[in-house]
């Protein structure tokens, strides 16, 4: 491959090659940032977890590396753990050498941004402290009351801290002298209609929609972003983009970890809730949406929304036709043995917990009125594949029946999300010789071709957005509440159902899942 911006925009054949250049002459690299976000602290509530050591800091730390920082800018961190700023500087650096970004020459500059302050949840003293401590760091460092608080701490904690924290009055944001606060919590957002609906109600009495981010890490990586260049940017795929043209859509999330040390949450939510609730309706809504007038948050929203309005809701009574869930057994994966779910730790013996979920969702819509979407996540599966494949109607008329039958291999469109960051389109093209033969051939565009600059990770981006304001890949709460309300009563009745245990299948891990699926995936269209 060939790269060249002196083409301009573009994209041109160099002796045989594809040639890709950037969008009116900008450098590719100059991609990375949108811009620089305003002077701001970030509260890490939840500091001595894992989520704080694993994602946050290191995200912290890389847009440091790569000026994505604002200046002045600090970091608090605050947890129960009786820390001093000392101590979290230490475990922070012992984080970052774990996840192998530790550099000597950029760590003093960054370790110098982080403080920590001990806070008990359920203590409004602990958090008027809080409240005095940031005021005196801003006033020294000068972040002109910006504050950014990220919900690190499981989600039964929310409501209280947020409420404290709205208490002291931290929560004050919108003032006439432009400062903000701002609120990040992480899925599960409640476990079904009522309790999300409770929750944001907490989250409401303190903070305004627009100080809420609510992060789906899925929305932040960058194929998913593509789905909507991809389609909005170029002309052609829209108007094939409907039910005249599409047969079906499959929306897959294969993961071959298991629960991990997760079993406490797990046994709790299982795939529906952990996968279904928030990644696959986002994948779902980004590939059936319409195309909104202007690329701003709340108009892709609205999209999303609109798209969630139209889900058919199942009727309960005829649901295995069109769920199927199931639980993996031990198998192998990667060439090593792994256990059942119910032999994992924490995991009740007798478990009825789905690891493995395929439904087909039909789209009450002009659009896409009788195309099936096939949504299938499960854990233990065979190989990571996260991706979304548009098949297309075959062809309507044969002229190569005589020699090739009825059917010629429809298209098919794969957008990839991960580990293949990569769009592919399959046709049919002649096999060189007398006789009349088809091959299907695929064209194929590798999302980092050409490009070897810096990536913002998932984390990266979701802070950097916070801190700009961008609310564009965070939920909204209309969004949440349509998608609970067609998912609450397929769980109540999954969880209460009589057969309950029956309909759960079980599958080998390591493999494509439970055999029921194919059944799910041939019906006949309904
Ligand atoms: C998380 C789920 O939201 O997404 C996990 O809680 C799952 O169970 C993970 O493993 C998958 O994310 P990714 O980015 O690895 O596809």
């Amino acid at each position: 491959m060939i790269m060249s911006e002196a083409e301009g925009a573009g994209h041109r054949e160099l002796d045989g090659l594809t040639s890709i250049t950037a969008q009116s002459g900008a450098g590719m690299e100059s991609c990375l940032l949108d811009g620089t976000p305003p002077p701001c602290m970030v509260v890490i509530v939840g500091a001595s977890g894992d989520l704080t050591s694993r994602k946050i800091i290191p995200a912290l730390y890389n847009l440091y590396c790569n000026g994505g920082l604002p200046a002045p800018f600090f970091a608090v961190g605050c947890a129960r753990t009786d820390w001093t700023t000392e101590i979290f500087r230490e475990r922070m650096k012992e984080a970052l050498k774990r996840a192998g970004l530790f550099e000597t020459d950029r760590w003093e500059g960054f370790a110098s941004l982080l403080y920590y302050h001990p806070v008990k949840y359920d203590d409004p003293a602990s958090f008027e402290s809080l409240a005095v401590r940031l005021s005196e760091l801003d006033r020294e460092l000068g972040t002109c009351g910006n504050k950014l608080f990220y919900l690190a701490i499981p989600p039964s904690l929310y409501p209280l801290t947020a409420t404290m924290l709205g208490r002291v009055g931290l929560s004050a944001g919108g003032s006439e002298d432009g400062n903000w606060a701002r609120i990040v919590v992480e899925k599960p957002f409640g476990r079904d209609l009522q309790t999300a609906i409770d929750l944001d109600r907490t989250l409401h009495r303190y903070f305004e929609e627009k100080q809420i981010f609510r992060i789906d890490h899925y929305l932040a990586k960058e194929t998913v972003q593509n789905i909507l260049m991809f389609r909005f940017a170029n002309a052609i795929f829209e108007p094939v983009w409907n039910r005249r043209y599409i047969e079906s859509v499959h929306i897959l999330a294969a993961e071959t970890l298991g629960v991990e040390h997760r079993s406490g949450y797990y046994e709790q939510a299982g795939v529906l809730r952990d996968m279904f609730q928030n990644h696959m309706m986002q994948l779902l809504s980004l590939t059936a949406m319409d195309p909104p007038s202007v690329f701003e948050a709340d108009r892709v929203r609205d999209e999303k929304v609109r798209v969630y309005g139209t889900m058919r809701p199942f009727e309960t009574d005829n649901l295995w036709d069109y769920l199927v869930l199931g639980q993996y057994e031990a198998g192998m994966v990667g060439g090593e043995k792994v256990p059942a779910y119910r032999q994992e730790k924490g995991v009740n013996f007798d478990s009825l917990i789905p690891t493995f979920a395929s439904m087909k969702v039909f789209l009450d819509s002009w659009r896409w009125q009788g195309v099936p979407f096939y949504l299938t996540s499960g854990k233990r599966l065979a190989r990571k594949q996260t991706e979304i494949s548009i098949s297309f109607k075959e062809v309507p008329h044969s002229l190569f029946r005589s020699t090739l039958g009825e059917h010629i291999t429809a298209n098919r469109l794969i957008l990839g999300i991960y580990p293949d960051e990569r769009i592919t389109l399959t046709f049919q093209t002649k096999n060189p010789g007398a006789r009349v033969c088809l091959r299907s051939v695929t064209m194929d565009f590798q999302y980092h071709q050409n490009y070897t600059g810096p990536v913002l990770d998932a984390y990266e981006k979701v802070l950097l957005d916070c801190m700009l304001g961008d609310q564009m890949l965070f939920w909204r709460q209309d969004g949440l509440e349509r998608c609970w309300s067609f998912l609450t009563p397929i769980l109540e009745e999954c969880e209460t159902c009589s057969g309950r245990s029956s309909m759960l299948q079980p599958y080998a891990a390591g493999s494509c899942g439970p055999e029921a699926v194919k059944k799910l995936q041939n019906d006949v269209l309904s």
